[in-house]
C-alpha cells in the first residue's frame, strides 16, 4: 500500500501548506493549521470505461435483510444503551469528561464478553498493565479471554490484533494514540481524526467491534470526540458529577438503535453497578416536609427519575442580589423569577435565589419549570409543600402551565412510590387511579400554587 501523504491545512481559510506553522501566513488566525492526508484526485470521463467494476443499484426488496447478530455483555443497562448488544463491524465512541468511568465501564463490559466467550482485546494509552490489571480484580469478573496492552502506535495495535483475531477491540483513549505517518503529537486534531478514521476501516474491514474512548472537556470543545461524531456508529455519552456516585450512560447518535435510551449506573467501590430501578433513586434521604423542598418527575431517556428540588431566597446583604441554579438551567431560573415578580408581585430585587437539584442529577427538561417556582415560592413564603406531592409542568412566559410528555409514565412511577397528589398541567390521562389519589389540573402557575399551598393561595 502507497503511503498517504501529508499536509497542513487551515481550519479557517483553506490555506494549505506542507510545514506545520503557529499561525495561518494567510488569515492570521492562531492554531488553526491541522494536519490532513492529502487527496489525489484523477480527473475521469463519466463514460462508460470497459473492463471497469460494475456498481448497480437495487431495489430494497431485493436487498437481503440479515438480522444483526448482537454481542450481549450482560450488564442490562449497557447493552440497552448501544440499542440491544453491539453490532460486530462497528465503531463506537465513548466519551466523557476525565475520571468519571470510561476505563471502568469499558474494562468491565470487556470482562463480561470475556465470560460469554467473545475474545476481548484491551489497549491503554493510559495506563500500565499492572494498573489495568488491578482494575480488572476490584471488578471482580474472572476471564482468560481479555488480554491487556499497553501501547501507543496505532499501527502496531492494529497489526496485533490482526494476529489476536479478537472480537473486540478496546482503544482507551484515542487521544493518547498516534499515527506514525504524521508529524504532529498524539491527541492533535490531525491525529485523533486520522486515528479514527483508520480504527473505522479497521473495523468495516475485519468485523471486529472497536470501542474507543474520548476524553471531552465540559464545554466538550477540545480536538476529541466532537469532531469525531459523524465517523463512528454510535456516540455514547457518560455522565455524571464526580462528587457523586450516579452517573448516566446515554446514546447521542446510534445507527443500530434508538437514542431515547440511557442507562443508569452508581459508581461503587467494586465498579459501575445498574440501576435498574431508577425512579426512587434520590428520594430516600429526605424526611419531613420543610419549605423551599418539592418533587418533580423528570425523563431519563424513557424512564422517570424523581428528583428533590430545592429553592432557596434569602436577602441580599449587600450589593447586586444573586442567582445560582445547580442541575438545573441559569437562564430559566431567570425566567421563572421574572414570572413570579411580574405575576404574583414576589419581590426578588432585594433577595439572592438559588436552585439546587439534589444528588448531582442534571435536568435538562423544562417540565421541571413549575416545581423550580414552587420551591423558590415555598422558601420565600416559608411555607412547607407536601411531601407526598408530586409537581409536574412546564411554565410559559404569560404564567400558563404547559403540558408535558410522558404525564402517565411519570404519575405511575410516583404512584408506586407512595406519593398521592399531583399538581399536573390540564390534560387528559389514561391512567387507572387508586382511591384516595388527588390529582390536580392546573392551567396557570396561580391555580398551580392555589393547589400547592392551599392556605395562602
Ligand atoms: P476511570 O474509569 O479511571 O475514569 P476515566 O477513564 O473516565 O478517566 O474512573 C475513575 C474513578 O472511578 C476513580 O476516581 C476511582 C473510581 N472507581 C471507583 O469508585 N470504583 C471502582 O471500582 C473503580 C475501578 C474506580
Ligand atoms: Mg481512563
Amino acid at each position: 500500500m502507497a503511503k498517504a501523504k501529508y499536509r497542513f491545512v487551515c481550519q479557517s481559510c483553506g490555506y494549505v501548506t506542507s510545514k506545520w506553522m503557529g499561525k495561518c501566513p494567510e488569515c492570521g488566525a492562531w492554531d488553526s493549521l491541522v494536519e490532513e492526508a492529502e487527496v489525489t484526485t484523477k480527473s475521469r470521463s463519466y463514460l462508460p470505461i470497459e473492463g471497469a467494476e460494475k456498481i448497480k443499484p437495487k431495489t430494497i426488496a431485493s436487498v437481503a435483510q440479515v438480522k444483526l447478530e448482537r454481542l450481549i455483555t450482560g450488564i442490562r443497562e449497557f447493552d440497552r444503551v448501544l440499542g440491544g448488544g453491539l453490532v460486530p463491524g462497528s465503531l463506537v465512541l465513548l466519551g466523557g469528561t476525565p475520571g468519571i468511568g470510561k476505563s471502568t465501564m469499558l474494562l468491565d463490559a470487556g470482562l463480561r464478553y470475556g465470560a460469554k466467550g467473545l475474545k476481548v482485546l484491551y489497549v491503554s494509552g493510559e495506563e500500565s498493565e499492572e494498573q489495568t490489571a488491578l482494575r480488572a480484580a476490584r471488578l471482580g469478573t474472572k476471564t482468560d479471554n481479555l488480554l491487556i496492552m499497553t501501547a501507543t502506535d496505532l499501527d502496531a495495535i492494529l497489526l496485533e490484533a490482526q494476529v489476536v483475531q479478537p472480537k473486540l477491540l478496546i482503544i482507551d483513549s484515542i487521544q493518547t494514540m498516534y499515527n506514525a505517518e504524521l508529524q504532529t503529537a498524539a491527541g492533535s486534531v490531525g491525529q485523533v481524526r486520522e486515528c479514527t478514521a483508520k480504527l473505522l476501516q479497521f473495523a468495516k474491514t475485519t468485523g471486529i467491534a472497536v470501542l474507543l474512548i474520548g476524553h471531552v472537556t465540559k464545554d466538550g470543545t477540545i480536538a476529541g470526540p466532537r469532531l469525531l461524531e459523524h465517523m463512528v456508529d454510535v456516540v455514547l455519552q457518560f455522565e455524571g458529577d464526580r462528587s457523586y456516585s450516579f452517573r448516566v450512560l446515554r446514546a447521542l447518535k446510534n445507527r443500530f438503535g434508538s437514542t431515547n435510551e440511557s442507562g443508569i449506573f452508581s459508581m461503587e467501590a467494586g465498579g459501575l453497578q445498574e440501576i435498574a430501578n431508577p425512579a426512587g433513586l434520590f428520594l430516600e434521604e429526605r424526611e419531613q416536609a420543610v419549605s423551599g423542598s418539592v418533587i418533580t418527575a423528570c425523563m431519563e431517556g424513557n424512564r422517570p427519575i424523581l428528583t428533590e428540588i430545592q429553592g432557596l431566597v434569602a436577602r441580599t446583604p449587600f450589593g447586586m442580589p444573586r442567582r445560582t441554579a445547580v442541575g438545573f438551567d441559569y437562564n430559566r431560573v431567570n425566567m421563572l423569577i421574572a414570572i413570579l415578580e411580574r405575576h404574583f408581585g414576589i419581590d426578588f430585587g432585594t433577595s439572592d435565589a438559588y436552585v439546587n437539584v439534589v444528588g448531582g442529577m442534571k435536568i435538562a427538561e423544562p417540565a421541571a419549570d413549575l416545581a423550580v417556582a414552587a420551591a423558590l415560592v415555598s422558601s420565600a413564603r416559608n411555607l412547607p409543600i407536601p411531601k407526598n406531592m408530586l409537581v409536574i409542568g412546564e411554565v410559559g412566559l404569560t404564567g400558563e402551565v404547559r403540558r408535558v410528555s410522558a404525564v402517565e409514565r411519570r404519575i405511575q412511577d410516583a404512584l408506586n412510590l407512595g406519593f398521592t397528589s399531583f399538581v399536573i398541567p390540564n390534560s387528559r390521562l389514561q391512567l387507572e387511579l387508586p382511591a384516595g389519589i388527588k390529582i390536580l389540573r392546573v392551567k396557570t402557575v396561580a391555580q398551580a400554587f392555589q393547589a400547592i399551598f392551599p392556605k395562602r393561595g
